[in-house]
């Protein structure tokens, strides 16, 4: 079964991440994938709404860390950043559900998704410091925009898990639900939104989103550059050989 699932009825596409013995991290195959069905998803007519769920127990793990030690990506149009550019722009109405924990570009992700449920187990966090890597996905300018400067330097530089209750109070999830009823809430809000005029959907988006989509664009980029280097640095080999190999990353040498 393939690793990324996608079904498309009463006009919603649901992206469902399916990688379940991995937790659900991320390949570059898999956000090859994401952005290709994106993209066909902008472009079909099926499509009104799109929705980004993964399991009950498990949104995300982030990205594949033996995909960063052995295949690090690289250039603007790697997968990954195909991805970002893809869901950041993205026009039509994107819901996401959310469930368990939601790592790095798992939590990053959210912040382009225009209404995000979580199941009251959901655990944010972007531990991108902790790995010898920044802030992606345009986290950088969003985080602090959204939770404020000190909240957001806390989630980005301590790197710690956040759950559903608070990343309801910042503002990150609209709403906290048993895990098990996530995915169904966001269909059901997806489905009343795919029965809403399309261009109105659309449009409304835009407008809500043009004052700063270039900076988005700019800071994925600006992120990207820098992200792509600290990939390839001691810090994050070292972060990386240690989660593989199944003990604490030591720093002391970098
Ligand atoms: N990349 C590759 N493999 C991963 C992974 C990732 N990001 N996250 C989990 N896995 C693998 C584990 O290595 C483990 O493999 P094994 O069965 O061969 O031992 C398996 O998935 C199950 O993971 P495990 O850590 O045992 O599950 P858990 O329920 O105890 O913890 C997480 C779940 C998500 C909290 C934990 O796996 C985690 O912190 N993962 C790394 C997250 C991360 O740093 N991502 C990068 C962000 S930039």
């Amino acid at each position: 079964m393939s690793d990324i699932l996608s079904h498309t009825d009463h006009g919603v596409t649901t992206l469902t991440i399916n990688r379940l013995a991995r937790k659900n991290s991320l390949t570059s195959a898999m956000y090859a994938a994401l952005a290709d069905a994106l993209e066909a998803a902008k472009a079909s007519d099926e499509t009104r709404v799109v929705v980004i769920q993964g399991d009950e127990s498990i949104f995300s793990a982030g990205n594949d860390i033996a995909d960063f030690l052995n295949q690090p990506p690289a250039g603007e149009d790697a997968p990954v950043f195909r991805f970002l550019r893809g869901i950041a722009t993205f026009p039509k109405p994107l819901v996401a559900a959310v469930c368990g924990p939601a790592v790095g570009i798992g939590t990053t992700l959210l912040f382009h998704c225009d209404l995000v449920y979580a199941g009251d187990n959901a655990a944010f966090s972007m531990p991108f410091v902790n790995l010898g890597l920044c802030a992606e996905g345009a986290s950088s300018l969003l985080a602090p925009q959204m939770f404020g400067y000190h909240r957001a330097a806390e989630a980005l530089l301590l790197g710690e898990p956040f759950y559903a209750e608070a990343a309801l109070e910042v503002g990150l999830v609209n709403k906290v639900l048993p895990p098990s009823e996530a995915n169904g809430y966001a269909q059901t809000v997806a489905r009343k939104l795919a029965a809403k005029p399309l261009s109105s959907l659309v449009e409304t988006k835009r407008l809500m989103k043009q004052g700063q989509q270039a900076q988005v664009v700019q800071a994925m980029q600006q992120e990207g550059a820098v992200f792509g280097r600290m990939l390839r640095e001691p810090a994050a080999r070292e972060a990386f050989s240690a989660f593989m190999e199944k003990r604490a990353p030591d720093f002391s040498k970098v």
